[in-house]
């Protein structure tokens, strides 16, 4: 009897706790993610967050930190708000250049039987964070961080040292991860890999390398890193939607796609890829970025690209063959090279390799070829590194640090180009 009675209490408790959690429903936030700055430019910023949908969602910015004069921007599918299950992104258009602003985002629940039974829940905010404008007036301060290919370890280092250095822009120069299967897979990698909010403060310039255009649902990438806005372009050039040509104060950044690291004839590409015309328009492009008055009056010009576009050892797979995968890309070399020469471009900074290496200028090519560090944390072997471009006492100081321990490991200046 004494045994069926504490049966009996037992079953009492289990259900009426039961029935709590039931009544009380925990509450998740309808954030997956902390916003991710991107595709900054002089006058718009894209906003981009992971949400636990569906849900609609909007950015409120203004230029006081009270946001009592707030505007706000839509997640738009013009001319619908947005319903998403996973991401929303938002573009502000409009901004003053070199302008301080101050935001939050909003995610909306939302419950949609049908079209005449909508329902749109309360919002719930982010903190308020902050994001700086682009332009020539605007801090001459950048960081490249490249080839993370979604290890943790890596990039809560590199996480750590941008906090440290606050750059006004960050390069993310390609290898951001080995491959995207799905859109979880992407939101989880890219928009808040191993829980650090990379982009909160300062936006994110995406460079994309070759791993970025491996997996079956990475040709759904602008859902998560979204292409730069046509409308900035000529219309030729709409399909260029990862080059970028922008001033942050006495810098020129300009970022190029190198694409994948074998020929489109490729058997792995089965016939789906079309990286050699892509390189061409790009080349096209470049021509007319560098004429731009703001491209052409900048002190010093940086181009970021993922894979290297020189190498000194006359075995290393250079891009062009259907054996092996590229070392560097020569291809790209032949077109981009000449240009580089024409317009004193001081430093390109490229990936892929994973070990740093600096290549000096040479007469034959003036511009210092930089290959960032990647991958591990490894002192030994494919160091990650962090590279801070700064202008100090009218010369460009590029600052190369170490992940393995976040010191400084070389420092190189630059003087001024001489056309510009
Ligand atoms: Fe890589």
């Amino acid at each position: 009897m004494k045994h069926i009675l504490s049966l009996l209490f037992i079953v009492a408790v289990l259900t009426s706790s039961l029935y709590a959690q039931e009544s009380v429903p925990l509450k998740t936030s309808l954030f997956r993610t902390p916003v991710f700055l991107q595709i900054p430019s002089e006058t718009s910023i894209g906003a981009v967050w992971g949400c636990n949908g569906p849900a609609a969602g909007f950015v409120e910015y203004s230029t006081k930190e009270d946001l009592s004069d707030a505007k706000r921007v839509y997640a738009c599918v013009p001319p619908l708000r947005s319903i998403q299950d996973k991401v929303l992104s938002v573009r502000i258009r409009g901004l003053e250049p070199n302008t301080k602003y101050y935001y939050r985002a909003a995610t909306m629940p939302i419950n949609y039987p049908n079209a005449y039974n909508v329902k749109v829940g309360e919002p719930e905010y982010s903190a308020v964070r902050s994001f700086t404008t682009m332009g020539d007036k605007a801090r001459s301060s950048f960081a490249v961080i490249n080839d993370t290919h979604s290890e943790i370890d890596t990039v809560k280092a590199i996480d750590k040292k941008l906090k440290e250095l606050q750059p006004a822009v960050v390069v993310w120069n390609g290898d951001t991860v080995h491959q995207l299967r799905c859109e979880d897979e992407a939101i989880d990698n890219l928009l808040f890999p191993g829980g650090c909010a990379l982009a909160e403060n300062y936006a994110f310039l995406f460079v994309p390398g070759n791993h970025d255009f491996r997996g079956s649902w990475v040709r759904n990438l602008d859902t998560v890193l979204i292409s730069r806005d046509p409308e900035e372009k000529n219309s030729k050039y709409w399909s260029l939607g990862r080059n970028f040509a922008l001033r942050q104060g006495d810098f020129a950044l300009i970022g190029m796609d190198t694409g994948e690291d074998k020929p489109d004839a490729h058997s792995a590409f089965k016939g789906l890829a079309e990286f050699e015309p892509y390189r061409e328009l790009q080349t096209q492009w470049l021509k007319e970025a560098f004429e731009r008055p703001e491209i052409k009056s900048a002190p010093f010009i940086v181009v970021f690209c993922h894979i290297p576009l020189f190498n000194s050892n006359p075995n290393a797979s250079r891009g062009d063959s259907l054996n092996g995968a590229a070392a560097w890309h020569k291809p790209c070399a032949d077109m981009w090279s000449p240009l580089f020469k024409q317009y004193s471009v001081q430093a390109v900074i490229t990936a892929h390799n994973h070990r740093f290496r600096y290549d000096a200028p040479t007469e034959d090519r003036p511009w210092a070829h930089i290959v960032g560090g990647g991958r591990t944390l490894n002192p030994k072997h494919d160091t990650a590194t962090v590279i801070n471009g700064t202008v100090e006492d009218g010369k460009m100081i590029l600052r190369v640090y170490k992940m393995d321990n976040g010191k400084l490991f070389q420092e190189y200046k630059f003087d001024p180009r001489k056309n510009q």
